[in-house]
């Protein structure tokens, strides 16, 4: 029988060795906040994906302080290459500001303070990937302005989408069944999820 506490407790001892410049923008955040931090392990699959499509351009909706950010950017490829992360909370934005600034390969993201649909409905850019991981009960509303903003063969990548039984928080798994829903039955998406902790939503535009 598959065990997630024994396949957790695996993967950390093959995949243990975070980048140590990563490992100081992880260890940057507010104890309360590291829950909301995406697992090193996601980080990696993050990255595998990014890669496989040699992602050039990348939006991330939700920053908090920059670390699955500094996974992006070091996971990009071809000229210019840029991660645009949106965050709202100026708290969060200014910490992930001073940890891109120690980054190596800071001159490849944009840090922006807005709300991610403000952001979404208002750019010209076209993504090779938009990574979604930002207000839970948005994820619909994201979905629908992502597409637009993103290229034929590109990834909509969504994490906590397997959050389908939040009892104190019913709206969340609401939307997040919405969000599964809409994803599925696209005509012009095809996609999995990866059944990680709270799920990873894989969606490439045909
Ligand atoms: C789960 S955290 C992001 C974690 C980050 N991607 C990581 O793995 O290191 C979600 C972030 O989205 C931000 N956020 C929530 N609602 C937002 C909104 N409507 N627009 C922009 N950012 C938002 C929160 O302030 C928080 O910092």
């Amino acid at each position: 029988m598959f065990r997630e506490d024994i396949a957790d407790d695996y993967i950390s001892t093959v995949y243990y060795n975070e980048p140590q410049e990563i490992k100081n923008i992880r260890e940057s955040c507010p104890e309360s906040l590291t829950k909301m931090q995406m697992h090193y392990n996601e980080c990696r699959i993050l990255s595998v994906f990014l890669k496989s499509i040699r992602a050039n351009k990348v939006l991330e909706l939700g920053t908090l302080v920059g670390c699955s950010t500094a996974w992006i950017a070091q996971s990009l490829s071809g000229d210019m290459p840029l991660v645009i992360s949106v965050e709202k909370s100026l708290k969060h934005y200014e910490i992930a500001k001073k940890n891109i600034n120690q980054y190596h390969l800071k001159e490849r993201i944009q840090l922006v303070h807005r709300e991610c649909l403000d952001f979404l409905k208002s750019t010209e850019i076209t993504f090779d990937a938009i990574f979604i991981d930002a207000k839970k009960i948005e994820y619909p509303k994201y979905l629908r302005e992502a597409k637009r903003c993103l290229r034929s063969g590109g990834l909509i990548i969504a994490d906590n989408t397997l959050m389908i039984d939040q009892k104190q928080m019913p709206e969340i798994s609401n939307a997040m069944k919405e969000f599964n829903y809409l994803v599925e039955s696209d005509k012009e998406l095809t996609s999995a999820i990866i059944p990680t902790k709270s799920g990873l939503t894989l969606a490439i535009k045909n």
